[in-house]
């Protein structure tokens, strides 16, 4: 079975082909992506109406660059799937609608995913797969969760933000330090070359004995530290970064162990855009040897927006049972979808 999935939830066009065979895990057949972020890098932040517009542009060409890749002809697909939320309204729709219109042309099925299942599930695709059940640390853009995972859409949510993601943090604390936008990868390259310990930045919740997280306060506190340096600032930068980075990532990996701790799972998956962030990986790979967990990541490429991790979940729902597609193709997004909401049966 061939599953092609769309993503268009944020700044990213993703179009990818999985094949299904049986109960074996779905394999990635081709993928193509395109990354808008150049286009909102003069507007320091996404712009909706140019994402939206973007994704239009994009998405057919890299719907036939996908199936050009992978040998298949548009009436080999099975099943056509999209991201159906939590996202950008008006960038959504685009997915949704193409999805849709291309299922009614072809008379093939079609199928809404969640995005953050997308990333959650995308660690399947990588050449060291988990196995259920496993504690996951989801940490995007706009999503910082732990949760119990014990099957396809078996999800317990165990902990998450009350205010700022983990990515907003590293964005936002980026913005103050003038690093332009997407301030996460630009944060955690100049943090190389500075010194983690240089100023004393807060770990909000760290220890409040839940599995919570707060990030905005620490937001405050760069902008606090960077005023105080003044003319300063420009000489200590890699020093604020590494100083952030080490905050954030500190209460990330303490706030995971506390989660592998209670629940005595032995496995652990990273998953979103900020676990491509080195340092996290490093203190998570340490802290979890040393329990004698195995942690399992995305490969790289496929830890932010991407079209794989899309067909991936639509996959594995389907091969789980848990979701069929339909032939009926009027369609709606949910640009806020909490997780919890994703019924076993949708
Ligand atoms: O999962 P994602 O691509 O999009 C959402 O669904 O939100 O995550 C994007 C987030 C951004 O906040 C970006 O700054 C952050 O992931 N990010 C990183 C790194 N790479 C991406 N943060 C820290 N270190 C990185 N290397
Ligand atoms: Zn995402």
């Amino acid at each position: 079975m061939l599953v092609l999935g769309i993503e268009s939830s944020c700044d990213e066009t993703g179009v990818a082909l999985v094949d299904v065979r049986g109960a074996a895990l779905p394999v990635l057949r081709a993928d193509a992506l395109h990354s808008q972020v150049e286009m909102h890098q003069a507007y320091g932040g996404v712009v909706p109406e140019l994402a939206s517009r973007d994704h239009i542009r994009r998405v057919l060409p890299l719907a036939e660059s996908v199936l050009a890749k992978s040998g298949a002809a548009l009436e080999d697909l099975d099943v056509i799937a999209y991201t159906r939320g939590p996202g950008l309204a008006g960038a959504l729709l685009v997915g949704a609608g193409v999805a849709c219109a291309l299922g009614a042309a072809l008379d093939k099925p079609v199928l809404g995913v969640h995005h953050l299942e997308g990333h959650l599930l995308s660690p399947f695709l990588s050449s060291d797969p988990p196995a259920f059940p496993f504690i996951a640390l989801l940490v995007s853009g706009g999503h910082t969760q732990l949760m119990r995972v014990d099957g396809v859409g078996r999800y317990e949510l165990l902990g998450e933000t009350i205010d700022d993601a983990a990515g907003e943090a590293f964005d936002k604390s980026a913005k103050l330090l003038g690093l332009g936008y997407p301030g996460g990868p630009a944060l955690s390259r100049l943090a190389e070359q500075g010194d983690p310990k240089a100023f004393k930045l807060p770990r909000p919740l760290m220890h409040s004995g839940d599995l919570d997280f707060s990030f905005a306060g620490l937001k405050t506190a760069v902008m606090t530290q960077a005023k105080k340096l003044g003319s300063e600032l420009e000489a200590r930068k890699a020093d604020l970064a590494a100083s952030t980075q080490a905050a954030i990532v500190d209460v990330l990996a303490r706030k995971s162990m506390t989660a592998l701790d209670e629940s005595g799972l032995k496995r652990m998956v990273v998953a979103g855009g900020v676990g491509a962030n080195r340092l996290l990986r490093a203190e998570l790979n340490a802290a979890c040897a040393r329990r004698g967990v195995r942690v399992h990541y995305p490969e790289l490429h496929l830890c932010t927006d991407n079209g794989a991790m899309i067909a991936m979940a639509a996959a594995m729902r389907l091969q789980a049972d848990v979701q069929t597609a339909s032939k009926v193709y009027a369609f709606d997004v949910k640009p806020r979808w909490p997780l919890g909401d994703l019924s076993l049966r949708a």
